[in-house]
This record gives structure tokens, C-alpha cells and sequence, in this order.
């Protein structure tokens, strides 16, 4: 057992501590926000991760984990001090890293002796160098220890992870983090903190551009009768493709695949080159948008003004209450622009907070279909694939659906009557 400091209980950190008390380890994870901490230590949990409320709990009633106010107050005893701190997209899209090297400030005069401070945060190529010479502590080692957990299923991401990437200079620094995931079972990539850094970026910026490709590829197959299932089925039989992440959608969202993507385009430029392939994807996000707007115009017959459009779904994916960088959420903003009257539901979003003034909340399905010229699926909640929509039909003012994530059934709307489009099936 290691006595191990998280610092910042966001979606990263908190899957972190309440992971590593699982395994075994003696946990406590400090943030400043005072609120988030006391609902914490009440056993609450402010966002909606699967399984984390569990492992919180057992976390606490095995009094391997707790929750402190102050970064100091978590790391004069800890072995180990894991930074999971938010960095923000900042000017030029470099990646804000203000706040990590803040906390590393306040923290290096206070940390035990031989203490390895582990960065989990995204952080440009060369930041942990910076943190290295920010402590000014010889007996101090830096390793970069980058998370790949997707939200929503974030704690099985942890405990069963494809591999741990740990970045260190010090190579003893580096085997005493691997021995802190020994319970784990997956294969170590032990690398320089450069490469560690490149790997998270690297990681993120291919699967965006992966769904970018099938995005592209949705579309041909629209205009050529091919069928995406069809082809994605065969293309990600090719072991060196994959069958993961190849999913067509409204656009890549989320906190992390926009801020990475700008991040690596403005690491590359700093370094001398220009990363045009990245810029291409970004930029062919952003058409994915204007797409689906385009096929909600093309369904109506008609300008969107003044028509009722209903949004099923919010959330940047499903599972997740987040709306941060939510496909959804541009998609809306355009149908706004262009004069259309928005109800949205979504079933984890049940405050208008982070949502345009534009779009009315409703609190269920039927009530947004109510009087609907069109609706769209935005994110691939079961609940929409499961709904009764014979029932809908009646209810809808026009039986119009765009089903931007692929999840309903194309024979049978079309055979209860629904004008019906979604990415390239047939
Ligand atoms: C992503 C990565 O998957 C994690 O490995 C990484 O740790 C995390 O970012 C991060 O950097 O912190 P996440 O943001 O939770 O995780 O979202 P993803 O599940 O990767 O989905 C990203 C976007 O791509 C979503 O908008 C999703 O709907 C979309 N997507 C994904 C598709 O449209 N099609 C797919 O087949 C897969």
C-alpha cells in the first residue's frame, strides 16, 4: 500500500482516487472547491460516472479515501502526488498550463522527501520538464502518467486499461510508479516524458481524425448507395483499422478531442511544422456540423424559420451529463441562427445551465415531440433507440427525424411513416 495524494477531484481525478483506493492504496484527494469536497465527503458525487459512486463509497467506509479542502493539505504525507488539474484551451489553442504550475509552486516546499509528483494532466510537450525545474528539488522526480478514460465508462478504463503509459527521465521514479498499478493488469509502455506527453496527444488527435474519416465516409456512401454499416463492418475487420471509434455522428465533441486537436496543430507550428492533416479534421468537424443542419433544411423542404424543431439529446455522447464541446449544442446554435423554434430533452440534463438561452428544457420525450415540425437525435441514448416512436407519430406536427447518431431503425421509421435521414445507411 502507498500513501498517494490526488490533486483535483474533476472527472480525471476523482476516477483516479477512487480507483487507487480500489486497488488498495491510501487516498486522499484534494480540491479548492469547498462545496464539491463537503458533497463529497457526504458520499456524493457531482458528476455522473458509472460505477464511481460505489467505489467512492467503499473508498470511504474502508477509510482508504478522503476528501480535503487545499492541495497542501493533502501531500505532507503521501509517497506519491498525482496531478489532475485542468488545462484549458488558452490563447492560439496552446493549452492553458496555469493552473498545474501553480499548484506545483505551492506544493514542492512542503512534499516528503523522495515524493513523486505525477502528472496526469494533457500538458504540452516539454511541461513536465518545467514542473522538474519549478520544484527546484533534487530528491524530487517528475513522471507523466497520461489518462486515456473515456467518460462514462471511466472507471472500467482505469481497472482494465489497454496499456499504462508512464513517462520518466528517472528510471527508478519511473518502476516506482508501475509498481502502483501492480494490481492492474496491462502492459506498461515505459517511455521518455516527451514521448509520454506526444502519446496523449497522438492517442486523441487519431481518434478524432478516425471519426472524421467515417464522417467522410457517411457521406460518400450517401451519394454512391453504399452502405456505411456495410462498410465499416469490412473496413474495421482490418485488424490494422480497427472496428472501434468508427461510429458516425454529428462530430467529435467533449472537453478533451477539440482542446487536444488545437493543442497539437499549435505544438507542431511552434516547432516548426505545420500539422495541415489536423487542421483539415478540425475543419471537417465543423462541415459535420452544417451537415446536419443541412439534412434537418432538406427533410423540412423548406427554411427552417419558424419551424418547431425538438433536440433529443444534449450531452457531447451518451452516459455523460456533459455538455462541454457537445456536437449537440453547435448543432442547436446553427438551427438557431438560421430562425428555428428549439425543445430539447436529454435524460441527464435537467438544468438549462451551459445550454443557449435559445433551446426550452422539457422533461420528456413525448413532451418535446409534442407539435414538432422535425426532430434530430443528437446523442445515442438508449432511451431514444427503445422509444415507442408508432406512438410519436401522431404526436409529432410533421413525422420528420434526422438520426445523426445511426441508433433507430431506418426500415422500420420509414415504414411507420417518418420522412427519416441519417449518416449514409440504405
Ligand atoms: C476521450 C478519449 O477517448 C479518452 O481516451 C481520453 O482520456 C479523454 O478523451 C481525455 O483526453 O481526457 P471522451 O472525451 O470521454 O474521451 O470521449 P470519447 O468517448 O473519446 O468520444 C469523443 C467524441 O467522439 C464524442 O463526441 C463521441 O460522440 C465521438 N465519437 C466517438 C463518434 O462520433 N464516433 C465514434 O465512433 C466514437
Amino acid at each position: 500500500m502507498s500513501t498517494v495524494a490526488v490533486i483535483g477531484a474533476g472527472y480525471v481525478g476523482l476516477t483516479t482516487a477512487a480507483c487507487l483506493a480500489h486497488i488498495g492504496h491510501n487516498v486522499t484527494c484534494a480540491d479548492i472547491d469547498e462545496a464539491k469536497i463537503s458533497q463529497l465527503n457526504n458520499g456524493e458525487i457531482p458528476i455522473h460516472e458509472a460505477r464511481l459512486p460505489e467505489l467512492v463509497q467503499e473508498g470511504i467506509s474502508k477509510q482508504l479515501l478522503k476528501f480535503v479542502v487545499g492541495a497542501q493539505h493533502a501531500v505532507t504525507t503521501s509517497d506519491f502526488v498525482f496531478l489532475c488539474l485542468p488545462t484549458p484551451q488558452g490563447e492560439d489553442g496552446r493549452a492553458d498550463i496555469g493552473v498545474v504550475l501553480e499548484v506545483v509552486e505551492e506544493i514542492s516546499p512542503i512534499i516528503p522527501p523522495r515524493t513523486i509528483i505525477i502528472n496526469k494532466s494533457t500538458v504540452p510537450i516539454g511541461t513536465n520538464d518545467s514542473i522538474q525545474a519549478t520544484i527546484q528539488r533534487t530528491d524530487i522526480s517528475v513522471v507523466s502518467n497520461p489518462e486515456f478514460l473515456r467518460e462514462g465508462v471511466a472507471v472500467t478504463d482505469f481497472l482494465q486499461p489497454d496499456r499504462i503509459v508512464i513517462g520518466a527521465t528517472n528510471k527508478e521514479a519511473g518502476e516506482r510508479v508501475a509498481a502502483l498499478y501492480a494490481e492492474i493488469n496491462a502492459p506498461i509502455v515505459e517511455v521518455d516524458l516527451a514521448s509520454a506527453e506526444t502519446i496523449k496527444y497522438a492517442t486523441n488527435s487519431f481518434l478524432a481524425t478516425k471519426v472524421s474519416f467515417v464522417n467522410g465516409l457517411a457521406a460518400v456512401c450517401e451519394a454512391v448507395g453504399a452502405d456505411i454499416e456495410s462498410v465499416t463492418r469490412g473496413l474495421g475487420s482490418d485488424q490494422r483499422i480497427g472496428s472501434r471509434f468508427l461510429q458516425p455522428g454529428p462530430g467529435w465533441g467533449g472537453s478533451c478531442f477539440p482542446k487536444d486537436m488545437q493543442a497539437l496543430v499549435r505544438i507542431a507550428t511552434d516547432a516548426g511544422y505545420e500539422f495541415d492533416l489536423l487542421r483539415a479534421v478540425i475543419e471537417a468537424n465543423e462541415q459535420q456540423f452544417d451537415r446536419i443542419v443541412n439534412k434537418a433544411e432538406a427533410l423540412l423542404g423548406q427554411d427552417l424559420a419558424g419551424n418547431n424543431v425538438t433536440l433529443l439529446g444534449l450531452t457531447f455522447k451518451a452516459h455523460t451529463d456533459d455538455l462541454r464541446n457537445s456536437p449537440a449544442i453547435e448543432v442547436a446554435k446553427r438551427l438557431a441562427a438560421k430562425g428555428a423554434t428549439l425543445t430539447a430533452y436529454d435524460p441527464m440534463v435537467k438544468s438549462e445551465s451551459g445550454i443557449p438561452q435559445e433551446i426550452r428544457l422539457v422533461t420528456s420525450m413525448e413532451q418535446a415531440l409534442t407539435g414538432s415540425d422535425l426532430a434530430l437525435v443528437l446523442t445515442e441514448w438508449p432511451e431514444f433507440t427503445r422509444a415507442n416512436w408508432a406512438g410519436f407519430i401522431n404526436t409529432m406536427n410533421g413525422p420528420r427525424v434526422v438520426d445523426a447518431r445511426n441508433v433507430l431503425d431506418r426500415k422500420e421509421m420509414v415504414e411507420l411513416g417518418y420522412l427519416y435521414d441519417d449518416l449514409g445507411r440504405t
